[in-house]
């Protein structure tokens, strides 16, 4: 092969411009309960983020996305909030938040903060106030109350399941003022602590709208939007025999891009709860509160729905600005798959002049140097690992994973990127289950693992007690043996450390200006069954995907790379993504 072999074809999309920061940004998701410990608990906090800024401005991102901080009982890590305008004793104080904030800035780093509006705490005030009320009261009204079916009103009001396991709804505690039908149930798509919103109240509107100015005014630059397909339910909340998923596989829309929109195929997260026309009216109202404010607010959606074409409608011009593109999370390690997904996302998001995402690791899924190492699944486990199931090959699932990494960065557009992948953290694939704390477990009875694996306290200092998490040494899961070797001290400034690759990787991503430029496929290689070649303004990227060494041109010139190249023959290996000059 010569470097004329990686000839690159036209671009496949007019790139989505680089004029708002976030158009092309490197979003890194700090988990606060597991990033740094300040006050030595053993959980994560606000004062522990600031402590650790400089990390991430060494690092190269352009902004942090920080999940739920907020006033909460942490039933679900914080995704039940209590209070959206206070900050949980957890996590700090208020000032702590604003510290944090100026700290960022200071580095030149934007923050987005988490929203969670399709559900509340059963702590939060209007819940208990909804909880003292009558049925029918305005109070009632702000949630999902419904009377059980049946004469007695003993039966569930409709067949939901909750996405966590079990029915989506619970009953209130009997009253002496309860009707014949009894006391109500409410609906909960989560758990039962998280009581679905009613989001056709123009209360609930009027206060969300309230909440995103308390963060705007403070200054936060976005928001992270929780179960973005989900607030609005289908009138008369209809029975429906499929089953709910957050995490949903799509290799049907990867396979088949132009997968019928009817839910034929891919047809996952398409119930009478999910992506609801309606939804969109919601961000068109918010779009208009951040254009009142300067500096390029965001909106990002997490939205479980498929196809891709459905996403983009929450990114059309005057909604959303970016949404998570699960479908390149989901895919399988398999060249053509990844071309599809590739070009599916470009063109659709495209189409409504949005900038495309990538993800391949959040604190919702097995992380990617774990689900890599399944190799007989295609890497394909999401939902969590447990100590008695197949164990993941680490490295190889960390060699694909960097290799997976390095071709992400790649790619025009945004991406994301969880705490910890920086390190090559793998999940704690081994938790005992008396530690676990995830709502998905105990409402599956075990059957699901759930999400603490991902959850995991990160490792400063290699071998310190907690391996540097706080002063303590305390952590609130325990971590894997290997966190020791791969804690962030034991990586900075060691050559061929994943650390220094993510660093080298995101310097040239911006010098080059990768995520503002356009994609085209190296036309040798369109086809290729093992091998995705690509090329960005003027680096090509080349993944080996496959089981044998992949020959690369000579003369060229290797910028960054994912493993050791052979010298000597000049061999791409198995499972390693090169950027080249040539
Ligand atoms: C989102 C969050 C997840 C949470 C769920 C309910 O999917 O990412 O962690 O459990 O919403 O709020």
């Amino acid at each position: 092969m010569t470097t004329d072999d990686l000839t690159a074809g036209a671009p496949v999309h007019t790139p989505a411009g680089s004029g708002e920061w976030w158009r092309d940004a490197v979003i890194y998701q700090v988990y606060p309960r597991s990033f740094a410990d300040g006050n030595g608990d053993g959980t994560g906090d606000l004062p522990g983020v600031t402590a650790k800024l400089d990390h991430l401005a060494q690092l190269g991102v352009d902004a942090v996305w920080l999940s739920p901080f907020y006033r909460s009982p942490q039933k679900d890590a914080g995704y039940d909030v209590a209070d959206y305008r206070d900050i949980d004793p957890l996590f700090g104080t208020l000032a702590d938040f604003d510290e944090m904030l100026a700290g960022a800035h200071e580095r030149g780093l934007k923050v987005i903060v988490d929203l969670v509006p399709n559900h509340s705490s059963d702590q939060h005030a209007w819940f208990q106030e909804a909880l003292a009320a009558a049925p029918g009261s305005a109070e009632r009204e702000r949630y999902m109350f419904r009377d059980g079916r049946g004469p007695a009103g003993d039966e569930v009001p409709n067949n939901w399941q909750s996405i966590f396991g079990g029915p989506a709804w619970t009953r209130l505690a009997p009253r002496e003022d309860d009707g014949p039908l009894g006391p109500q149930w409410y609906l909960h798509l989560f758990d039962s602590t998280q009581p679905d919103l009613n989001w056709d109240n123009p209360e609930v509107r009027a206060e969300f709208e309230d909440v995103l100015r308390f963060w705007l005014d403070r200054g936060v630059d976005g928001f992270r939007v929780d179960v973005a397909h989900g607030m609005i339910k289908a009138a008369g909340l209809p029975d429906w025999d499929g089953q709910v998923a957050m995490v949903e596989g799509t290799v049907e829309e990867a396979t088949d891009p132009a997968a019928p929109e009817d839910g034929s195929t891919g047809a996952g997260n398409r119930g009478p709860m999910f992506d609801q026309d309606g939804v969109h009216d919601i961000y068109r109202a918010w779009h208009k509160v951040l254009a009142e404010y300067d500096g390029d607010r965001c909106l990002v959606a997490e939205a479980w729905v498929e196809p891709l074409s459905r996403l983009a409608r929450y990114v059309r011009p005057d909604e959303m600005h970016q949404a998570f593109n699960f479908s390149f999370l989901t895919a399988p390690w398999d060249a053509a798959t990844v071309r599809t997904v590739v070009n599916a996302s470009l063109s659709t998001m495209e189409a409504v002049g949005a900038p495309t995402t990538w993800v391949l690791s959040n604190h919702d899924v097995v992380r990617h140097a774990s689900r890599f190492g399944l190799d007989e699944i295609g890497g394909r486990q999401l939902n969590g690992i447990g100590a008695t199931d197949p164990q993941p090959d680490a490295a190889l699932g960390l060699r694909r994973a960097r290799a997976a990494t390095l071709l992400m960065l790649g790619l025009p557009g945004s991406a994301y990127m969880y705490q910890g992948e920086e390190l090559g953290l793998p999940d704690h694939t081994a938790l005992p289950d008396d530690v676990r704390q995830d709502p998905s477990f105990f409402r599956t009875n075990g059957a699901e693992p759930g999400r603490d694996g991902c959850r995991v306290p990160l490792p400063w200092v290699g071998g310190a007690p907690g391996n540097g998490f706080g002063p303590t040494g305390k952590t609130w899961l325990p971590q894997p043996d290997v966190y020791a070797e791969l804690a962030a001290d034991q990586q900075y400034g060691v050559k061929g450390s994943t650390y220094e690759m993510y660093r080298a990787a995101l310097g040239l991503r911006r010098a080059e200006n990768l995520g503002a430029g356009a994609l085209a496929w190296v036309d040798s290689l369109a086809d290729h069954p093992d091998v995705v070649a690509l090329r960005v303004a003027d680096v090509v990227v080349v993944a080996n995907l496959g089981a044998s060494p992949f020959a690369l041109p000579a003369g060229a010139q290797v910028l960054v790379a994912s493993g050791e190249l052979d010298e000597t023959s000049g061999e791409l290996p198995s499972d390693t993504t090169v950027w080249l000059r040539a």
